[in-house]
């Protein structure tokens, strides 16, 4: 990337997508229309926007590839399990958008109502990380199943008993019979700072971009 040209990661689509896409429009970034384009340059400030997976993004920033990044508290945490360099990330700014929480749920009516009924069982998740991090620090030995997506319906097909997922509206709980019992996340988007992003030419770039996005902020409180 040149090095005077800020670089930021934002998700191509989904849950963080369209929050992303209002920030920085409200933050008076205008974008070079480009279709499906990895890469779209800002016409009015030296600042380039990667759209990449959300799943991506950590490790972008982290390895320099892009200076700042915006990325789910779920996904952030979840890779900071599993990589020292993700870890040791900076939470810039807090967003305040894509709010959801990461939720233990079970069959309704079901023998699991609470965390200690887990024990000895199979839960399917997403979140192998910190669903194994939860579970420690309550002492309760289950079996994780990890599941890239459609984690709600592995109860339904005995692939587990219990999930641990994203929870924002609580319909998809609702449509698979299944009851939250427990929080193990509160997650919301947040801006991710690089290890080199302070101290190159697009500096400054960053601390106006910092600014007008903290004024978005205020402005919706
Ligand atoms: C999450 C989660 C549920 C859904 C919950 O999926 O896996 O499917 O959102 O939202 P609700 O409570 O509003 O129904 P996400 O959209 O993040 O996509 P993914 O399942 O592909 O990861
Ligand atoms: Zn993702
Ligand atoms: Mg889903």
């Amino acid at each position: 990337m040149s090095a005077d040209r800020l670089t930021l990661a934002v998700q191509k689509k989904g849950r963080l997508f369209e929050g992303s896409e209002e920030l920085l429009k409200r933050a008076g970034v205008k974008l070079a229309y480009a279709r499906d384009a990895l890469l779209r340059r800002s016409e009015n400030m030296p600042l380039d926007i990667m759209f990449i997976r959300d799943d991506d993004i950590p490790n972008f920033v982290a390895s320099g590839a892009c200076d700042y990044g915006i990325v789910g508290e779920n996904v952030l945490y979840e890779l900071a399990e599993r990589s020292q360099r993700v870890a040791g990330l900076e939470v810039a700014l807090k967003l305040g958008f894509a709010r959801c929480k990461l939720k233990l749920a079970a069959p309704k009516d079901g023998p699991i109502a609470r965390v200690e009924d887990l024990a000895g069982k199979t839960i399917a998740t997403s979140y192998p990380g910190l669903t194994r991090k939860f579970l420690q620090e309550r002492g309760v030995d289950a079996e994780i199943i990890e599941m890239g997506g459609s984690v709600e319906v592995a109860p339904r097909m005995n692939i587990a008993d219990a999930i641990c997922d994203l929870v924002s509206t609580g319909a998809t709980l609702e449509a698979n019979g299944l009851v939250a019992f427990e929080t193990v996340l509160e997650s919301e988007a947040v801006l991710i700072r690089g290890p080199k992003a302070a101290v190159n030419g697009a500096a400054e770039t960053a601390e106006l971009l910092i600014d007008r996005f903290q004024g978005v902020i205020a402005s919706r409180q």
